[in-house]
């Protein structure tokens, strides 16, 4: 009894101790700005808010509160799909963005999750982005 008791508490502490790695998230979205003036602001702006007709907003976009891997995917994938973002239609075409590393990504979404209003909660890490390659 007292075995399994030690074998819970033991439990308990990896669990614990991942929680607080993958709650490291202000340092993941400081990264991510970076990423996204690189790689992203030329479309979606510095200001989140898209561009005309063309390239979605992320600022308050409907889109975001989608399941993290939707999100993943969209990256690792780009999308030709002519998205409805806030009920308008969007008809330009993201590229793949499938060079960046699997830390680059999850630090990207971290902080557009985080950005000009948006409050998605839910970290998303390198392992997710990993998994989510195929
Ligand atoms: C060449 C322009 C371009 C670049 C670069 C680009 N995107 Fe996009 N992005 C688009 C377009 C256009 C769509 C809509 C695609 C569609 O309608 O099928 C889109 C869609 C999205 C969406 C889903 C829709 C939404 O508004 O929420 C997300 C999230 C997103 N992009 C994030 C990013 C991130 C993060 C980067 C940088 C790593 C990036 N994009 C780089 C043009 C771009």
């Amino acid at each position: 009894m007292k075995k399994v008791l030690m074998v819970l508490v033991a439990i308990g502490f990896i669990i614990t101790g991942r929680a607080i790695v993958q709650s490291n998230t202000p340092q993941s979205i400081s990264r991510g700005k970076e990423v996204y003036e690189l790689y992203c602001q030329n479309c979606h702006m510095a200001d989140g808010k898209g561009m005309g007709e063309i390239n979605p907003p992320l600022a308050k976009a409907d889109y975001m509160k989608k399941p993290a891997n939707t999100l993943i995917d969209v990256i690792l994938k780009g999308s030709t799909a002519s998205l409805t973002i806030n009920g308008k239609k969007y008809v330009g075409a993201m590229p793949a963005q499938e060079y960046l590393t699997n830390e680059q990504i999850a630090d990207v979404l971290n902080y557009i999750k985080n950005s000009w209003g948006n409050k998605i909660p839910g970290t998303i890490t390198p392992a997710m982005v990993k998994a989510q390659r195929k």
